[in-house]
Order: structure tokens, then sequence, then C-alpha cells
């Protein structure tokens, strides 16, 4: 990490990447370099441009969905193209009124009443069509937001709807950042395709092609002339487009990553002050914001000398019109007409110009956009029922893992032959050492996963038999890391129950034993809790996760470490009310502290993904295995009770 200790090492780092052409190609799965590794395969090995024939296929799959997506607004679409043309008509045969007024009114010998007539006549229409192509121009740009916005908000909802359901493993190697960079900006870029693709080139070339004529039309041998100046212009657009645009998204992605590192000094700034981080950070920062300084001065630089050779080109087109214009005007093979239209043609070629050119690069950014929008659309949901699944009724006789095996990579069993009969009612304790596998466990009993071989049945009936959303609405957990939203403690607890009344959810607090703190807030049950609830203890969040869990009257409920963040005594206490409460459902409990699952009808005792030792305190404590070591290590250690 020395090496990268300067903001100069790092901008001659960022130019040998940029040279080798690293930025200016996007790649499916985000900007390049999204890996956030400094030795990134992923962004680079995506050679420029060229994309296999998968993804070629693929990118046609995606781009007949977009259409088919587009396709309820084709009338607009339609309109739009319209209005986009008899605005650019409108616009291109302006100079002719300056050329006609000139060339057959002002200069012509004829009696100064005539003259006055025309003129009036003239300018009037001359007036009527600015004022026509402004209004149409105004309606247009009004269609095309509207469009934007319509197209915009079906992706994003869609996208949305996919997203909740995405499973778990997909959306965490998305990271949040991904997901709400896919939300905000490729929902933004892919709608810009339409506009990208289809409306502003075609348009472009048109009003290119009509200038032309007109010009031929009016003069061939002057716009022989003028067109020269077309090639370098666009030479000089393309340029700008392909070696400027990757510097600036550099240097978005990496402002975007000094940034997030901000979020996350501040979000641990307890971490960063008990470790003396401060000046780590501060130099982490300082130095990212200079290579981010030193980036933006290189694009600047590149950007004055091509603006200034634009603006060169631009002078030059003034002088060839007037020079050739004069010369052919001279020898009467030009009017003064011709030339002021020259004049005001040639700055109205440079627009469209410009849009093709930045049309063309765009293209590969909104399509690679549109790529990571549709990608995420099409894939499948997590856990989609099976044909045949079955609503669950809920009682539960029993719960058998039946030869349980699970891996979340695919290589290494954190499960390994699992087998375990639990009839329905019963307290079921897992305890083990970390990293045994006892959340697992419970999170394939909540089917946030799915055993990768054997099965888990309720009732007999294989989990994956009944639909999922109605077997969740058995559940209820209570998870190890507990999870709270920024909202009232009301809201939070009602999250099971969106019909529960405020007596219901007084209950459940009550039962939880979080109604004595609750009431002593600020605000009582409509007290703010914070993001993640980091106004509230440990053990208050661990209360009201129980009161959640509780409110939603679950037959079967998952206590993850629920109370390991209590004092003793209220865990006693939840304790007692949890034996009332426990009576009719099944209940799997993991528990460090030995000393509260002792009541439990069944102890599973489990080590690297396996059971070692199972039956009641009584059992256990009489066969002297493990379970009587972890019981003695505790009571005589450390955990004195
Ligand atoms: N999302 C995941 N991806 C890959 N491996 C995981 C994942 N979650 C857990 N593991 C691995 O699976 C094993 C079992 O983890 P699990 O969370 O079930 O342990 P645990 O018994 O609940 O431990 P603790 O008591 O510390 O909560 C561990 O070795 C862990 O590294
Ligand atoms: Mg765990």
């Amino acid at each position: 990490m020395a090496s990268r200790n300067t903001s100069k090492r790092r901008f001659a780092e960022f130019l040998e990447r940029f040279r080798s052409g690293y930025y200016s190609t996007e790649t499916p799965d985000g900007e390049p370099g999204t890996g956030a590794s400094e030795n990134d395969s992923s962004g680079s090995s995506e050679s420029d441009g060229k994309l296999s024939p998968e993804r070629k296929q693929k990118r046609r799959g995606y781009l007949r969905q977009y259409i088919r997506e587009l396709w309820p607004h084709w009338r607009m679409v339609l309109m739009l193209l319209v209005l986009a043309l008899i605005v650019a008509g409108l616009d291109l045969i302006q100079p002719l009124f300056l050329r006609h007024i000139i060339d057959n009114v002002l200069l012509v010998e004829a009696a100064t009443d005539w003259k006055l007539a025309q003129l009036h006549t003239i300018a009037f229409i001359f007036l009527a069509v600015v004022v026509v192509g402004q209004l149409l121009g105004i309606w247009r740009s009004w269609s095309q937001r509207l469009l934007n916005v319509r197209v915009i908000l079906t992706l994003r909802r869609a996208l949305f709807e996919r997203m909740l359901r995405l499973p778990l493993d997909k959306l965490s190697e998305m990271k949040t950042g991904g997901i709400i960079a896919r939300l905000t900006d490729d929902i933004n870029t892919t709608t810009g395709l339409l506009q990208m693709a289809v409306i502003s080139p075609g348009v472009a070339i048109i009003r290119l092609l009509i200038a032309m004529v007109i010009l031929f039309v009016i003069n061939w041998k002057l716009a022989l002339t003028a067109l020269a100046v077309i090639p370098p212009i666009m030479l000089i657009s393309f340029i700008a487009i392909r070696r400027i645009r990757p510097v600036y998204r550099a240097i978005r992605k990496d402002v975007a990553d000094v940034d997030g590192r901000v979020g996350e000094a501040f979000q641990g700034v307890r971490a960063v002050r008990v470790f003396s981080g401060e000046h780590r950070e501060e130099q982490e920062y300082t130095i990212g914001h200079h290579t981010i300084t030193r980036m933006q001065m290189y694009a600047r630089k590149r950007e004055i000398i091509l603006w200034s050779s634009w603006g060169f080109l631009m002078a030059l087109i003034s002088v060839v019109i007037i020079w050739a214009g004069g010369y052919w005007f001279i020898r009467g093979q030009a009017t003064i007409g011709d030339i002021s239209a020259f004049q005001i043609y040639a700055f109205m070629l440079l627009n469209p110009v410009w849009q093709i050119v930045e049309s063309l690069s765009e293209l590969q950014r909104s399509m690679a956009a549109m790529e990571r929008v549709f990608e995420i659309i099409n894939s499948p949901a997590d856990k989609p029922d099976r044909a045949g699944a079955i609503n669950v009724e809920p009682i539960v006789n029993e719960i058998k893992f039946d030869n349980v095996w699970f891996s979340y990579n695919e290589k290494d069993y954190v499960i390994q032959d699992f087998n375990l009969t639990v009839p329905g009612g019963s307290i079921v304790a897992l305890v083990g050492r970390s990293g045994a596998g006892k959340t697992t466990i419970t999170d394939l009993v909540a089917r946030f996963y799915d055993p990768t071989r054997g099965q888990i049945l309720l009732n007999e009936r294989d989990l994956r038999d009944y639909r999922l959303n109605s077997y969740r609405e058995l559940l209820g957990v209570v998870q190890q890391e507990v999870f709270l939203f920024d909202g009232s403690v009301r809201d939070n607890i009602a999250y099971s129950n969106r019909g529960a009344t405020i007596d219901d959810v007084i209950h459940a607090a009550k039962r939880a034993h979080a109604h004595e703190f609750i009431v002593n807030l600020p605000d009582g049950y409509d007290s703010i809790i914070g993001e993640r609830g980091v106004k509230l203890s440990g053990g208050q969040r661990q209360r009201l996760s129980i009161a959640r869990a509780l409110l939603a009257d679950p037959q079967i409920l998952i206590l993850d470490e629920a109370t390991s963040n209590l004092d003793t005594e209220s865990e006693q206490l939840i304790q007692q009310s949890m034996t009332e409460l426990l009576k009719d459902r099944t209940t799997f409990i993991i528990a460090h502290r030995l000393s509260t699952i002792t009541h439990a009808d069944l102890i599973i005792v489990m080590d690297s993904g396996e059971i070692v030792e199972q039956g009641t305190h009584d059992q256990l404590m009489s066969r002297e295995g493990l379970y009587t070591e972890m019981v003695r290590r505790q009571f005589d250690g450390v955990n004195i009770f």
C-alpha cells in the first residue's frame, strides 16, 4: 500500500489504465473497476467494444424487451418523432426568409411602397414560423419528458419489485451501492436510450440532410466549400467524446469511492476513534480528493484544447463563407442573400453533427445500463414456487430434517447429513460453538436458503412443496442481528402485522418486556428510533424485535441469540413469559448462555455442521459429553449468573 500513498502515484496509475483503454468500455457488471480492487479483472477483460456472440444475443433480447416496454407508448413516440421533424423543418427554413428578404426585397430596384409591403408580409410570416416553431418545441420537450418519466416509473417499479425478491446471495454480491446505482443511474440512462438511439440521431440525420439539400439548391459551389469543414468538426467531436468523457466517468467513480469511504468512516466513527484511525482516514480522504483534482485538471486541459480548436473551426467557416462567397458574388455567381443564409446554416449544421457523434458513443453506455437493468428484471426471483405448490395449513405436527446437507458455495458443506425430528409445539435448542452452523439450520427452516441435498419436511411434506408466501406466514424470526427501520417504535413492532391496533402492539411489547422502557421514551410508542435503531440500546432493540415476532403470532418461532444483549434479570423475565407464550408454537432457540435453554424439550449440540449430541438437559448432563463440558465451563468460568 505504501506505493499508493501520494496522489501523484495514483494519478500515474490512472493515466496508465486510461491509456490502455480501460475506461472506454462498458461492462455489464457496472462501471469499469466496480470490483473496487486494483487488479480488477472483470472490467478490463472485456475487450474494446467487441462483444461475445452470447452477449450480443442477450443484448438483442433485452432490446426487444425494452421495445415491448415502450410499446404501450408507441403513439407518443410517433408523435415525438413527427413533432421533432416539424420543429427541425421550421428551424431550417428560417435562414431562407433572410435570404429572400435581402435578395428579393432589399436589394431590388422597386417602388418603396411595394418593398415595404413585401417586407411586412414576409417578416410577419417569418415571425409566425418562429413562434409556431418555439411553441411546438415546448410541446416536444414536454412530451419527451412525460414519456421519459412514464418509462422510468414502469422500469423502476419492475426493477424494485424483482430486487426485493432476489436470492440473498445475489443481493449481497451486488452490495447496497450497486443496488442503489441500478435503481437510479442505470434506470435513467436506460430511459435515455430512446432519445439517444432513435429520436436524437434520427432527427439529427434528417436535419443534416435537409440542410445540405437546401444549401446545394441555393448554391452548390458555396455548399461544397462550407461542407469541407464538417469532417474536422466530426473528428473533434469524436475525440472530445471518446477521450474526455471516460476521464469524467473515472472521476465520478473515484468520487463515489472516496465519499463512500467517508460514509463508512462516520458510521463506524467509534472504531475510527478507538483505533486512532483519524489520521489514516484524513490522509485517505485528502489523497483521494487530490488525485481527483489531478484527474479533473487533466480532463480540463484536454477540453480547453479541443474547444479552442472547435472555436477556431467555427471562425474558419465564417471566413471561408465570406471569402469564397465574396469571390463568387463579385463574379456574379452568388448573392448577398446566399452568403448571409450560409453563415447561419453553417452554425445550424454543427449541432446535428455533434448529436450524431454523441449518440454513437452514448449508445454503448446506455446499452450497458440497459443490460444491467434487464439482467436483474429477468433473473429468477428467489425460490419460485414449484408447480402444484400448495398453501400450508397453519398447524405444525412435525418438522423433520431428512439427510440435510447444505453449502453456501457448493464446495464446503457447513451442514452435513443433518437428521432431526421436531414434534410440533416443542422447544428445540441449538447449541454449539461459534460457526457450528446453528444460524444456518434456522435459515433453512425459515427458507432463506434451501438444502443443497436432502429435504426438510413439514407435516411429512417437503417445505418446497408449499407456497413460500403461505409458509412464511407461519414464521416469526428474531435474528442475531436485529434489524429495525428508522421510524416509530409502534411502526417497527407492527411491521410484522400491518393491521395491528395499538392495543395489540402494546400487548406484544408487554410480553417481550419492552413496554416498560417504551413508555419511558420521550414520545412513548411514537418515539422515533433513528436509523437502524441507533437511539436504543442493544437489549432494547432485541426486545422490540421479539415484540415484533410475537405480534405476528407465528406457529414456528426462531429465536437466534434473541436475548443475548439482555441482563440476566430481563432475560429471565422474558423466559418466564415465553414459557407461557411458546406453548402452542414450535420454537427453535439458539443461545450461547446455556442457562436459558435448560427447559427446552430437546437440546441439539452441534459441531462443524453435525449433531454430536441430543436430548434433554438432564439426559445430556448425565452423559458427561460435550454439553456437560460446555455447561461446566460456563457455570464455573467467567459466566457467573
Ligand atoms: N452467507 C454465508 N456465506 C458463506 N458462508 C457462510 C455464510 N454464513 C455463514 N457461513 C459459514 O457457515 C458456517 C456456519 O455459520 P453459522 O452462521 O450457521 O454459525 P453459527 O453456529 O450460527 O455461529 P454463531 O454462534 O457465531 O452465530 C460458518 O463457518 C460460516 O463461516
Ligand atoms: Mg449464528
